[in-house]
């Protein structure tokens, strides 16, 4: 019904609008408890349990970072099953993002090009959306920090954004712009010299972006093990288009700059999991993500190293139901 009837008639209009209709849905359909449950029933399903430390997260598939990047749709979203959501990206002052259109889609690939430029209501908005409520299902906070702030300033976005929004997030998670950033690392150590004054510290990821070469896989996990980070997300989204089929250089190179999510993807995020899970050994939490589109692919992402999984493309191409096809078979 959703690759044969819904999508067809979305994917004749831009996806960003496609995006805000679905956010307006959602707002609306929170009213409707009926039709909640309704949904509930048909999508959740808690045969893939999976205990991470204290929590127990109910399905191994998650929503990866950028779907619901104002806090505004994370419980709506999570009645397709979710057993955690990511919002954001958050940085402590609002960004309006890149001009649009920047999400594009390859449909012929399975795969899409953005570039939106962390678009976020930033930290008060977010932390006036968030409630204290019990879930039944873990929300992860993506947080960075404003793009003009460098040095102090930088560790200050960070570190307010950590402070602020913790009583609210089950975990963050911090990308990793590359690997001797030496702002970035400043931000880890002072993050982890608050962390340690804390009795109890909210669980930090470090998500890796798809292009970090091979050779920097051991230095990241350097990088974890130092500053007890909780484990790590692999991948982002990349800028090598080259594993992209039935589009012609010349067709990608029309759509401009941007990172390709989805198909696109798979091979290298996997690759970095197999990595990354090697020099980090079994005690870290290891999330698979990138190009994850079937169950298959979910599969080979806990084979090569994945305790979970986060998915955004293959919501988008394949429709909610993707979410308990793919959790029945881990
Ligand atoms: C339109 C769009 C917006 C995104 N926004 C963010 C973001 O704000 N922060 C982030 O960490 N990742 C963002 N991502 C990357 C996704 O979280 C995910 O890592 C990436 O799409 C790879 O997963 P996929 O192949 O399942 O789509 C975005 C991806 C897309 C397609």
């Amino acid at each position: 019904m959703y690759k044969q009837i819904i999508r067809p008639l979305l994917f004749l209009l831009d996806p960003e609008k496609v995006h805000n209709l679905l956010a307006a849905g959602l707002k609306t359909y929170k009213h409707f408890p009926w039709l909640r449950k309704l949904i509930r029933a048909k999508y959740q399903q808690t045969n893939t349990s999976f205990r991470w430390g204290d929590k127990n997260i109910t399905c191994k598939i998650g929503l990866s970072a950028g779907f619901d990047k104002t806090g505004e749709i994370f419980d709506e979203l999570s009645d397709f099953g979710f057993g955690f959501i990511e919002i954001g990206t958050i940085t402590p002052a609002p960004q309006q993002g890149n001009p649009a259109p920047r999400i594009f889609r390859l449909p012929k690939y399975d795969s899409l090009i953005s570039r939106t430029g962390f678009n976020n209501p930033g930290m008060e908005k977010l932390n006036g959306y968030l409630q204290r409520t019990s879930r039944n299902y873990l929300l992860g906070i993506n947080i960075n920090k404003n793009p003009e702030s460098t040095g102090d300033a930088a560790v200050n976005d960070i570190l307010s954004l950590y402070k602020t929004l913790s009583p609210k997030a089950n975990y963050f998670t911090i990308n990793l712009p590359a690997p001797d950033d030496e702002t970035f690392i400043r931000i880890l150590r002072e993050m982890d010299i608050y962390r340690s004054t804390l009795v109890e510290s909210c669980p930090v990821l470090l998500k890796l972006p798809a292009d970090l070469p091979e050779d920097s896989i051991h230095k990241v996990a350097g990088l974890i093990r130092e500053f007890h980070i909780n484990g790590a997300i692999a991948t982002g989204p990349t800028t090598d288009r080259s594993h992209i089929q039935n589009y012609t250089a010349a067709e990608l190179a029309a759509y401009g700059a941007g990172g390709i999510s989805g198909k696109g993807i798979g091979d290298k995020s996997r690759r970095i999991v197999k990595q990354l899970r090697t020099s980090l050994g079994k005690d870290f939490l290891i999330i698979g993500a990138g190009g994850v589109m079937t169950p298959d692919d979910a599969l080979d992402m806990q084979a090569a190293g994945a305790n979970l999984i986060q998915i955004y493309s293959a919501f988008i191409f394949s429709g909610p139901s993707v979410v308990k096809q793919m959790s029945q078979v881990l």
